[in-house]
């Protein structure tokens, strides 16, 4: 698929910023990115702050035009987290997928996934946000509320965020395209291999709701699959420890 960036200095939420356009009318090429040198209202999953300091980090959106059903949104940031472990792999950094919107190093978090998908008269589609902390210090790191690394945390080298959003672009083709051609079922053996092994302990939190047990699988869209004491569950959100 053929991206387009557009860069902003300072912006709100890149997330926002495309959802906004969608409504206001726009029409919006699938594959249009916005990327933000700054963000001051950025948001992250169960409406936490997602914070990163100026001219730091990779903070963009991808506009992927679909009329893929609202159960598919989760296994596209799922691929879209396949892509980013890929990169991050290939420069020695050794990140693995989490369930359900993270790429973590260890027990780190390196990047997380904000998928929404958006709907205005007819036009339909997914804005996957990206926060990728690419020259966050070890300072900064131990300033947020949860364990956070970096790629010049793990590699030792600065990056300019500008040029890892290009170099993620052949393979956010490569999982992006999977994911419209097969769905989750293109990324299952991958992610199963990658954000496995299959049978590990696992705790899940959603709100108030805690469940334990080990990892079953991945269900048809890329729900986490539970066995617990009292059978199998599927899990649709939550955060996994
Ligand atoms: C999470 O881990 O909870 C998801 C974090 C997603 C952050 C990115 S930064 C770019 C885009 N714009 C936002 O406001 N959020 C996403």
């Amino acid at each position: 698929m053929e991206f387009n960036i557009e860069w902003h200095d300072r912006l709100g939420s890149t997330n926002a910023c495309l959802k906004e356009r969608l409504l206001q009318g726009f029409e919006i090429p699938s594959g249009l990115i916005i990327a933000a040198r700054e963000q001051t209202a950025g948001r992250g999953r169960s409406d936490r702050r997602w914070l990163s300091a100026p001219d730091t980090n990779l903070c963009c959106s991808i506009y992927i035009g679909t009329a893929a059903e609202l159960r598919a949104v989760p296994s596209l940031t799922m691929a879209v987290a396949l892509a980013v472990a890929e990169l991050l792999n290939a420069l020695d950094i050794a990140a693995a997928p989490k369930w359900p919107n993270d790429v973590l190093v260890g027990e780190k978090k390196i990047c997380g996934i904000l998928s929404e998908r958006v709907e205005h008269r007819g036009n339909a589609g997914i804005v996957v946000g990206i926060g990728l902390n690419v020259n966050m210090t070890s300072e900064e790191a131990a300033a947020i509320d949860r364990p956070a690394t970096s790629m010049l945390i793990e590699g030792g080298q600065a990056h300019e965020p500008a040029s890892v959003l290009e170099a993620l672009f052949p393979r956010l083709d490569h999982w992006i395209g999977a994911w419209q051609s097969g769905g989750f079922s293109a990324l299952r053996k991958t992610w199963t291999q990658k954000a496995g092994p299959i049978g590990k302990p696992l705790c899940v939190h959603d709100g108030s709701i805690k469940k334990s047990g080990t990892l079953a699988g991945f269900g048809d869209h890329g729900e986490l699959l539970l066995q617990t004491e009292c059978g199998l569950e599927t899990i649709w959100s939550g955060d996994v420890s």
